[in-house]
C-alpha cells in the first residue's frame, strides 16, 4: 500500500468521498485521487513524492504556476500582519481597483471568499434591482453550488451525470430556467413568453465546465440585446475564464463590445487563496448593504492573505504571461491533435483562448451540453490514466478544461508531447 492509498483510506473514514469537493474525486475516471503534499512551477508532487505535470492549476487559479515566489513572499508579508481582523483594509481598495483597471465595467468591486457567493450575491442583486424573481442559466454551465444555480449544472454535476442536487426545493428549482447553450431561438422563445419575469440571464461567456464549448458568433449580444429589451440583468460569469483567457477575461478576448451589468470573478483573481469578487454597474452594486437594502456578508471576504496572493498575481500577470500561455497552449493543443490523429481517434479539440477540452469520438463542433454528452467518456479515462501513469496529470472528468500556466514552458511540455502518442492508441482502444 502506498503512502497514497493510506492517506485516501484514512480520509475516507472522515470527509465523504475522501475529497472536499467531489470534482477531485476519480469517480468518472476510476482509482485513487493523488494526494498532493506540495507543487512548484508547473508540478505537483503527491504523497508517495512523484511528480506530476499539472494540467488542472487547481482547477484554474494558478496562472503563474503553483507557489510563484512572489506570490509566496506578499502572502508571508501579509500573514506576518496578522491573519484577519475583520475590519477593511487598504489592500482590498487595491485589489478592486486592480480588477477595474482591467475590466472597466466593474465600477464598484465587492471581494467575498468563494466564486459561489459571487454568483450568488449577483443574483440576488438581480432579483433586487428588478423586483423579479426568475433566473435563466444554460444548460451544462456552472455558476457554484448554491440552491438554484444546480439546475442542469455543468463541472462534478455532469461529470457524475445528474440533473442536479437532491436538497433543493421544488420552488426553489422553479425559479431557474434552463436553456441550452448557443440556442438563439430557444432564448428568445423564453424572453417572448417570460420576459416581464425574468431578473437576469447568467452565462459563462465562454463555457467551460462542460467541457470547453465558445459561444457562436452573435449569441452572447443577443444575451445583452434580449436582457435590455426586457429590462433583466446580464451577468457575465467569469470566474473561470476571467484573468485567465487574457488580461480582461473574456469580455476582453472577446472585443470589450459587450456590456454586462454584472461580472463575476473568482480563481486568478484570488491567486490561489479564498477570494472571488463581483463587480458591475455602480447603480446596481450600490444597492448591496450597507448603502443599500441587497443583503451580502463574510467574516472572511477581502482576507488580508488572499487580497495580497490576488494582488501580487494581477500586478505579475501582464502581456508576456498572457502571450507565453498562448503559445504553450497552441503548442500542447498541436500535439494532442498529432496523437489522436496518429491513432485514429475521432475527436473535437475546443478552445476558448488558452483554454481547451478534448471530446473523444465526436466528430462535430460541440455546441451545447447535449452535444458534450455524446463524447465516450470510456476513451477519456483510458486517455487520463495513461497520462497519469506517465506522471502527467490532466483533470480527472471529461467535462473539464485543461488548465496551463506560464510555468509551462517548451521543456515542460516535453514529457507531454512524448507521454500522448501512447494516451492516444490507449484511447483508442476504448472505440
Ligand atoms: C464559471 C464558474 N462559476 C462559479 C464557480 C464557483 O466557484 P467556487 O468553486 O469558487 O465556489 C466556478 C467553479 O468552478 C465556475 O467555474
Amino acid at each position: 500500500m502506498t503512502s497514497n492509498d493510506t492517506a485516501f483510506a484514512r480520509a475516507c473514514q472522515v470527509i465523504p468521498g475522501g475529497v472536499d469537493s467531489p470534482v477531485r474525486a476519480f469517480g468518472s475516471v476510476g482509482g485513487t485521487p493523488r494526494f498532493i503534499d506540495h507543487a512548484e512551477g508547473a508540478y505537483v508532487y503527491d504523497v508517495d513524492d512523484r511528480q506530476y505535470l499539472d494540467l488542472v492549476g487547481s482547477w484554474g487559479p494558478a496562472l503563474l504556476g503553483h507557489a510563484h515566489p512572489q506570490v509566496v513572499t506578499a502572502v508571508r508579508a501579509a500573514a506576518g500582519k496578522g491573519l484577519s481582523f475583520g475590519a477593511p483594509t487598504e489592500a482590498e481598495a487595491e485589489l478592486a481597483e486592480l480588477i477595474q483597471l482591467r475590466v472597466p465595467l466593474a465600477e464598484r468591486v465587492r471581494l467575498v471568499s468563494t466564486g459561489t457567493e459571487a454568483t450568488m450575491t449577483a443574483i440576488r442583486l438581480a432579483r433586487g434591482a428588478t423586483g423579479r424573481d426568475l433566473l435563466v442559466k444554460f444548460a451544462g454551465c456552472y455558476h457554484g453550488h448554491s440552491d438554484g444555480l444546480l439546475v442542469a449544472a455543468g463541472s462534478g454535476i455532469a461529470t457524475a451525470g445528474l440533473p442536479g442536487s437532491a436538497g433543493i426545493p421544488e420552488p426553489i428549482a422553479a425559479q431557474t430556467v434552463v436553456v441550452p447553450y448557443n440556442d438563439a431561438e430557444a432564448i428568445t422563445a423564453v424572453f417572448a413568453e417570460l420576459g416581464d419575469r425574468i431578473a437576469a440571464v447568467i452565462t459563462e461567456p465562454a463555457a467551460a465546465n462542460m467541457g470547453i464549448v465558445p459561444p457562436e458568433p452573435g449569441f452572447n449580444a443577443l444575451l445583452r440585446e434580449l436582457t435590455r429589451a426586457h429590462g433583466a440583468l446580464l451577468i457575465y460569469d467569469e470566474v473561470l475564464v476571467g484573468f485567465r483567457v487574457s488580461a480582461a477575461g473574456w469580455w476582453g478576448l472577446e472585443g470589450r463590445t459587450i456590456s454586462p451589468d454584472l461580472f463575476t470573478f473568482g480563481k486568478v483573481v484570488g491567486g490561489g487563496m479564498p477570494l472571488a469578487a463581483l463587480g458591475g454597474r455602480a447603480d446596481v452594486m450600490e444597492l448591496l448593504a450597507p448603502v443599500g437594502p441587497v443583503y451580502q456578508a463574510g467574516t472572511l471576504s477581502g482576507n488580508p492573505l488572499a487580497t495580497a496572493a490576488g494582488i501580487a498575481t494581477l500586478k505579475l500577470a501582464d502581456a508576456a504571461v498572457y502571450e507565453r500561455i498562448d503559445a504553450a497552449s497552441a503548442a500542447l493543443q498541436g500535439a494532442v491533435v498529432d496523437a489522436l490523429n496518429g491513432a485514429g481517434v475521432t475527436h473535437q479539440l475546443q478552445t476558448a483562448g488558452s483554454l481547451f477540452s478534448v471530446f473523444f469520438n465526436v466528430d462535430h463542433p460541440v455546441r451545447n451540453f447535449a452535444d458534450a454528452q455524446t463524447q465516450n467518456t470510456a476513451a477519456y479515462r483510458a486517455f487520463f490514466h495513461s497520462l497519469l501513469d506517465s506522471g502527467i496529470a490532466l483533470p480527472p472528468s471529461a467535462f473539464e478544461a485543461w488548465f496551463l500556466s506560464s510555468a509551462h514552458d517548451d521543456r515542460v511540455l516535453e514529457q507531454a508531447v512524448a507521454a500522448l502518442p501512447a494516451a492516444a492508441r490507449a484511447a483508442a482502444q476504448q472505440g
